[in-house]
């Protein structure tokens, strides 16, 4: 059987009785955006350990999580960006194929918005999907800071579960008491990134979260870090993957583990357990550290779903690349051999060049752009030949178009549209895209110590 909304809303009371939609009283998830929103940066404090406060933490409104937004596919949206900040400051909108105009990547899309200035973002996502939010100046103090919103768009032929919880899942670098300390160490930031010291989801270690018990579940995880890669596997209850990066899984499948990079998504439909009390488990890293990234308790008496019943999510209009006519574009990641110290940049460089997309390292966000990685025709078809010189894996990440894998040295690979692709040391990908989308268009590796020292560059599509 296919999950429609009113087969749902039929048998789910706890849905109707949280009224239209999916929005869930009270709970990590919000209701649909009003339009135009304001989202003013600023600071603010937080306890994020469990125990002590930690000052200078930013966010956006009230926070200290910044807000979820859901807003309707197809339908336009806008923000006003208010910098209440001591910095400049941008929104990158990841994972939405918008205008370029709308894309928040400093001097490449749009001025740095100053500390009092705001800025109007306006756009219409045209896909449906988890995706998120985040500046692109300063990008691994601000992110790191707490600069990372989930942004969740609908389309009203999605189907309805019993439950829906959004994940912000992140990690922070604080003392023993709750003090921010240095954001990156250069040895690291060579190596596989400076890794936080408190984990959390939602701002808050291992939360629980109520859910209904034998139901189904909707659980938006989106990995806001800026360093850590997770391998997500589920205890207490079994999963289906329905969406990976915002994008439908054709075939939802059986959830057993995935590995995911920074900046990437998963959507699962999570069969709670039938037990009053019992707890199901979201957890990272079972085999080297394990912790929880989310907890479910399963609340009143059995709605006896199957998961049988989860079918595949609509699809979104990705223009297909056509392969017997695409042009192949090498794309080599390596460690860098120049020494020099990048220029320096209000939103720019970390002051280090450890890494290099076709051997020029550039931090993105700088005034003076290096030359486009490759220039493309709107609307041929590319494949991007990339392979991984380094021992280490890079989530790269690509503004504004959507691609998919088409072959890796590997292996087998899933051909579906993404906007990151993990890969592995001395791995070589081939990944196909239709370049649909005019405009100068970011390729980075979303482990951001990475992206600031050299694994930067960008495609223009004209
Ligand atoms: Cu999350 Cu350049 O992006
Ligand atoms: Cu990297």
């Amino acid at each position: 059987m296919r999950i429609t909304r009113r087969s749902f809303l039929r048998t789910s009371g706890l849905v109707a009785a949280c009224g239209a939609g999916l929005g869930l009283a009270g709970r990590y998830g919000g209701a649909l955006a009003e339009a135009p929103m304001d989202l003013t940066a600023r600071r603010t404090s937080a306890v994020l350990d469990g125990s002590s406060l930690t000052e200078g933490v930013m966010t956006w409104n009230e926070g200290p999580l910044p807000p979820v937004i859901r807003v309707r596919q197809g339908a336009p949206f806008s923000a006003r960006l208010v910098n209440a900040l001591d910095e400049p400051t941008t929104i990158h909108w990841h994972g939405l194929r918008i205008p370029n105009a709308m894309d928040g990547v400093p001097f490449l899309t749009q001025p740095y918005v100053y500390e009092g200035d705001s800025f109007d973002y306006a756009f219409t996502p045209p896909d449906a999907g988890t995706f998120w939010y985040h500046p692109h100046c300063n990008t691994l103090t601000q992110l790191g800071h707490g600069l990372a919103g989930l942004f969740i768009v609908e389309n009203p032929d999605d189907p309805v579960f019993d439950d829906e919880i959004a994940l912000n899942i992140r990690d922070w670098r604080l003392d023993g008491k709750g003090r921010f300390i240095a954001q990156f160490k250069p040895r690291d930031a060579a190596r596989s990134g400076t890794f936080g010291t408190v984990r959390t989801t939602n701002w808050t270690p291992e939360p629980i979260y109520d859910a209904p018990a034998g139901g189904l579940v909707r659980v938006r995880a989106a990995i806001t870090d800026v360093t850590r890669i997770c391998r997500f596997e589920l205890e207490g209850a079994d999963a289906k993957v329905i969406a990976i990066d915002g994008y439908p899984v054709p075939d939802p499948f059986a959830f057993d583990e995935i590995t995911l990079g920074p900046g990437q998504r998963l959507d699962l439909v999570v069969r709670m357990p039938d037990e009053e009390g019992a707890i199901a488990r979201l957890i990272n890293e079972r085999t080297t550290s394990p912790y929880a990234i989310a907890q479910f308790r399963a609340v009143g008496s059995s709605l006896n779903r199957d998961l049988r019943e989860v079918t595949a999510l609509p699809d979104n209009p990705v223009a297909e690349p056509d392969l017997d006519d695409a042009t192949v574009l090498p794309l080599e990641l390596s460690a860098t051999a120049e020494e020099a110290p990048a220029k320096g940049s209000i939103c720019g460089s970390l002051g280090y060049n450890f890494w290099a997309i076709n051997k020029v390292p550039w931090s993105g966000d700088s005034a003076d752009p290096h030359e486009p990685l490759y220039e493309l025709k709107q609307g041929r078809s590319y494949v991007l030949d990339m392979v991984n010189r380094t021992p280490h894996l890079h989530p790269i990440h690509l503004h504004g178009l959507a691609f998919k894998p088409i072959r890796s040295s590997d292996g087998p690979v899933a051909p579906r549209y993404t906007d990151t692709y993990l890969i592995n040391p001395d791995e070589r990908v081939q990944l196909a895209l239709k370049a649909d989308n005019p405009g100068d268009w970011v390729f980075h590796c979303h482990i951001i110590e990475h992206q600031k020292t050299g694994m930067t560059g960008f495609f223009r599509v004209v």
